[in-house]
This record gives C-alpha cells, structure tokens and sequence, in this order.
C-alpha cells in the first residue's frame, strides 16, 4: 500500500473519474492529496465523507507523497514530474510528454504489465485511441500476428478535456438558437460537424494523434514491424471513441474465431449481433470500463482481414480506469516483493 497519494490534475475531465474510481474500487491509501493549478488550489472536493482541500502544484508538494496517479497537459508534466521523481515518489503519468522516451515504460495492464517493473520513477498511460485498440488488437496478434491496421476513429469531445466537453454542449445550444459561439479546445464548430483533425500537424500530412496511434502501439505491443494507417476524427459525441479497425493477420483469422478470441479476453466484451441491432454505441458503453467489440467480419478486400467496431469510455478505459488499473499492478506487484 502507498501511504500517500496524489490525484494530479484532479479537477480536469480524467482526474474526475480518477477520484472515483479510487472510491468505487476502494484502493488502498493512508492519505489522498488532490493537487491542480494555482486555479483551483484552495477549492474543496469531496471524498468519501470527507471534504479534501485542492493544493497547489508546485515543487515541494511532493515531498511526502509516495504515488501520483496525474492528468495534466504535457508542458505541465514536463515541469512537475521530475520534481516528483526527485522527492521519489513514482508518478502515473497520463499526459503525452513521457510516452515515448525509452526509459519510460508505457502499459496497459491488460497487454503488457510486466512493463511496469522497468520503471524509473515515470510509468505512461497510452492515447486513449491507442488504448482501446491495443487491448483490441492483443489477442488477435497473440493468435495470428498482426501485420497491418487500418484504423478510423470517432472521437468523442470529452477527449479534449473539460473544454471539449463545455464546447459540444454550449456549442450546440448556441447552434439551435442561431446565435454565435466562441469554441475554446476545437478551431471548427463542433456542434452538427466532423473535424479530420486531432492534434497538430505533422510529417506526410499526418496528425499528432494519428502519429501517437503508430509509434505507442508498437511500444506497447513490441514489435516495430506492425504497419497502421490511422485517420482520426472528432465526433460530436459527448464521451466514449469509436474506431473502424481493419486488421491484416499472418496466419487466416475466421470471423467466428476472431470472435472467440475477443470473447475469451479479460477487459474485452463481445456485442455482436448485427440481425438484432446489438453492437457497442457510445450511449452504451459510457461509464464502462471495458473495451466493446462488435460488427467483426470477415474483410471483403483482403484475404487475411478482419474487420470490426471498437467502443470504449476514453475518461475511463482510455485514462483514468488505465492509471487505476496501473496503481493496482503496483500495489500487487509491491505485495508479491517485485519492484515498487
Ligand atoms: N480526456 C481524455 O479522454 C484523455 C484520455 C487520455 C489522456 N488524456 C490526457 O490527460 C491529460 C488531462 O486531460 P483532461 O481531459 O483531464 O484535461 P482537462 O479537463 O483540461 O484537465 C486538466 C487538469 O490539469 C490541471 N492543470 C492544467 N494546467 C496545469 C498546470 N500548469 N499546473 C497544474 N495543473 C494544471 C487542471 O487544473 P485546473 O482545473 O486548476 O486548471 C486540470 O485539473 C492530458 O494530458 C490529456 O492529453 C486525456
């Protein structure tokens, strides 16, 4: 058990679940912190029966706090984490800064969580589109190797934090009234639109978090030679990503095997039933943990494709229920002698 522990970030869209997931699945703490910008600091939220006062980031708040479960911008964490790290305490790092960097060992418990034991202080948590595709994509490439994705995503506004979420919601009203809106995470109306574009621009007309989906996946799943086309677009929806995934397999998949394989995967469930209209939505998947399969087939196109539809909460399984999941696997693995 962590003495103390830190929410980081604990009153953006992800730190909210975070708190109560910490709650509902009674995770082991002597004292919870919750620490924000200067913004918040001061303001109180409740925990349980009690009332928890909001502290400011800064360098010397670590200082007796032995976990960090955080959800801050990149150039946030950036600063804080080596703050943190220093005053060693291990920091589950939501944001996008430390994804990538060699040393940081990126999990998702379901895929690869004998990673965390490489940690140095840092351990990331992935995209929340790369999230539910890897946990999608495990028991597949286990089974067959996969060798191509292709992969559209759907992506709901509470992706863009709590901004995102205020804009689909004020920006439709707006909308419906015929008055003007001033969006503040999205450069396009959002309300009864589509943007292609998530995150930045970057090489051969890709975007960052098309970028993110590539180089994350083949981290966490080791292996560097799996080719993924993705196109990533926000949806106004108001939570949970939806993907269209295609997947080229070395060795011939069947539908109905594709379909066992996802069935008999922890985190996974199978809503497939295209005859009776059952197939994961975002209206049902909100506020769940797992990762929702459904339409998978056999791809037209390809002899070795499988093609299917993936659902998931990106404030739960996509964030917050990942970085729970993450401080559970440190917890047990502390319990069984490994490495904290
Ligand atoms: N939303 C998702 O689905 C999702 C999924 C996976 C990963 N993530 C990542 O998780 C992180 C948080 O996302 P979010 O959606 O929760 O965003 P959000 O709703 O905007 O919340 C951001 C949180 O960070 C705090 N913060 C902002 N700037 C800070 C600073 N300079 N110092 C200290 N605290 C600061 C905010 O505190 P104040 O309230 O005081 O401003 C707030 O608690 C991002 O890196 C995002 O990429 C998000």
């Amino acid at each position: 058990m962590f003495d103390q522990v830190a929410v980081v970030g604990a009153t953006g869209a992800v730190g909210r679940i975070i708190r109560e997931l910490l709650d509902q699945r009674n995770f082991p703490v002597g004292r919870l912190r919750f620490i924000a910008s200067k913004r918040s600091a001061g303001s109180k939220i409740k925990f349980r029966d009690q009332e928890i006062t909001v502290e400011e980031l800064t360098p010397d708040v670590f200082k007796d706090i032995d976990l960090a479960i955080a959800s801050t911008p990149d150039e946030a964490a950036a600063e804080f984490c080596p703050w943190a790290v220093a005053a060693g305490c291990i920091v589950i790092d939501e944001s996008g800064y430390h994804r990538m960097l060699p040393d940081v060992p990126l999990v998702v418990p379901e895929v690869n969580p004998e990673a965390v034991d490489q940690h140095k202080g840092i351990i990331a948590s992935p995209n929340c589109s790369t999230t539910q595709m890897v946990v999608a994509m495990k028991p597949l490439h286990d089974a067959a190797r996969i060798r191509r994705v292709v992969v559209s995503t759907y992506q709901a506004t509470s992706g863009a934090g709590v901004a995102g979420e205020a804009d689909l919601i004020d920006g439709s009203r707006a909308a419906l009234a015929e008055e003007s809106y001033a969006y503040k995470a999205f450069k396009h109306p959002i309300a009864f639109n589509l943007i292609p574009q998530i995150g930045s621009p970057k090489q051969d007309g890709y975007t960052s978090e098309e970028l993110k989906m590539v180089h994350e996946t083949r981290k966490i799943l080791g292996d560097e030679s799996i080719l993924i086309s993705p196109t990533c677009v926000r949806v106004p929806v108001t939570n949970c990503h939806s993907e269209s995934i295609l997947v080229e397999t070395e060795r011939k998949l069947s539908a109905a095997e594709a379909r066992e394989l996802f069935a008999a995967t922890p985190g996974i469930t199978v809503v497939d039933d295209l005859g009776a209209g059952a197939y994961p939505m975002p209206s049902n998947c909100s506020g769940k943990d797992d990762v929702f399969i459904g339409r998978i087939r056999e791809d037209l196109s390809c002899p070795n494709g499988i093609a299917f539809w993936c659902v998931s909460d990106n404030l739960r399984k996509g964030a917050a229920t990942n970085a729970v999941q993450i401080a559970e696997l440190l917890v047990a693995r502390n319990a069984a002698g490994c490495k904290a």
